[in-house]
């Protein structure tokens, strides 16, 4: 559990959550939010939906999960950064008891000031605010939750880099010592396929968790992630972004591709933009393999994605929202 109230150096921006999460209105959260951020906090791409995680994924991928009439009151995000993700879970989904966990007490202390400034007084909500390492801040805790969110970075750090400094906690992974199925340890999907562990035990049964994967990786990849913990998965939102932090990203995935692993998927984002333009951006998760197919040309590896970059071709990936169940 988050211990201080020191005070802690931050920058502030302000959102317009229902443009950014593409709503009418709010009703349950501030209209106009005021976002505190320390130097680690992962910076919300305010000027460019297209960039930003929770916009152009997260948002989304609520709007289709709320669609199906779940229930969701127990909601639990892994790795919040900014903590936007929580808010569009009590705007969107209208959780009420918010977990949220990330690796630095700034971070997590940030994320929990912007939950509660930024959601309307009187309404009955919970934050309970974690330090630490994927769910295990929660151990010592009894919570039975009905949804978990992750969105967690994929490339493992090299170059003796420390996941202390800035913002590289949310591109980057340390050495883990838990036994990694080789497909998952292949493509570098190894913190969603952890977290999907250590989710199955606080889930109620029939309780989701939502993964949100770039899909830089074949898809049979993302969707044999959830079924190899137990779960009955399936792709839930297919959507695109623009690679966001470009260099360290690319840079990152082409050289684990030099070493042998994927190879990893990008596209020039102009192609993601026209192709998804007519399905608003989000097409379901049952067309992913025909959009998937329909783009296949202009796939680029790392490698080529990086030197597309350079020339200066903007690049971009789809996402797929995993969506896995417990199972009764
Ligand atoms: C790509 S950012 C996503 C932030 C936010 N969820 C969003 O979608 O905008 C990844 C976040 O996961 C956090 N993170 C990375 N490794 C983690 C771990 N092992 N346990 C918990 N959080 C982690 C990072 O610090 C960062 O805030």
């Amino acid at each position: 559990m988050l211990s201080t109230n020191k005070v802690i150096p931050h920058n502030q921006m302000q959102i317009d959550t229902a443009k950014f999460f593409r709503l009418n209105n709010t009703s349950r959260i501030r209209h106009k939010a005021v976002i505190s951020l320390s130097d680690r906090s992962y910076s919300p791409k305010a000027d460019d939906p297209r960039s930003d995680w929770v916009a152009s994924v997260t948002a989304p991928a609520f709007l289709a999960l709320a669609q199906t009439g779940i229930e969701v009151r127990d909601f639990c995000t892994i790795g919040t950064g900014a903590g936007l993700d929580a808010l569009a879970a009590v705007e969107i989904l209208k959780a009420r008891n918010i977990i949220i966990t990330d690796l630095h007490e700034d971070v997590v202390s940030l994320a929990r000031h912007n939950i509660v400034h930024n959601t309307h007084q009187g309404d009955d909500l919970t934050v309970y605010a974690g330090v630490g390492d994927l769910l295990y801040p929660l151990e010592e805790e009894q919570f039975v939750l009905d949804l978990i969110y992750e969105n967690l970075p994929n490339i493992p750090i090299y170059n003796d880099g420390s996941l202390k400094d800035g913002q590289t906690s949310s591109t980057f992974i340390a050495d883990r010592s838990e036994e990694i199925p080789d497909f998952i340890h292949r493509y570098l999907v190894t913190l969603h396929y952890l977290a999907l562990k250590q989710a199955y035990p606080l889930l109620r049964d029939g309780g989701h968790v939502l993964s949100s994967i770039g899909g830089r990786i074949p898809l049979e990849v993302i969707e044999r992630l959830g079924e190899e913990c137990g779960y009955l998965s399936e792709i839930l939102t297919f959507t695109w972004k623009k690679q966001s932090e470009s260099e360290e990203v690319i840079g990152g995935y082409a050289k684990w591709e030099q070493e042998g692993f994927g190879p990893f998927r990008f596209y020039p984002a102009q192609i993601l933009e026209d192709t998804f333009e007519s399905i608003e951006d989000v097409a379901a998760g049952a067309q992913a393999r025909a959009i998937e197919h329909a783009i296949s040309r202009h796939e680029m590896t790392a490698w080529e994605a990086l030197e597309a970059m350079k020339s200066g071709v903007q690049v971009g990936h789809t996402v797929a929202v995993l969506d896995s169940v417990k199972r009764y």
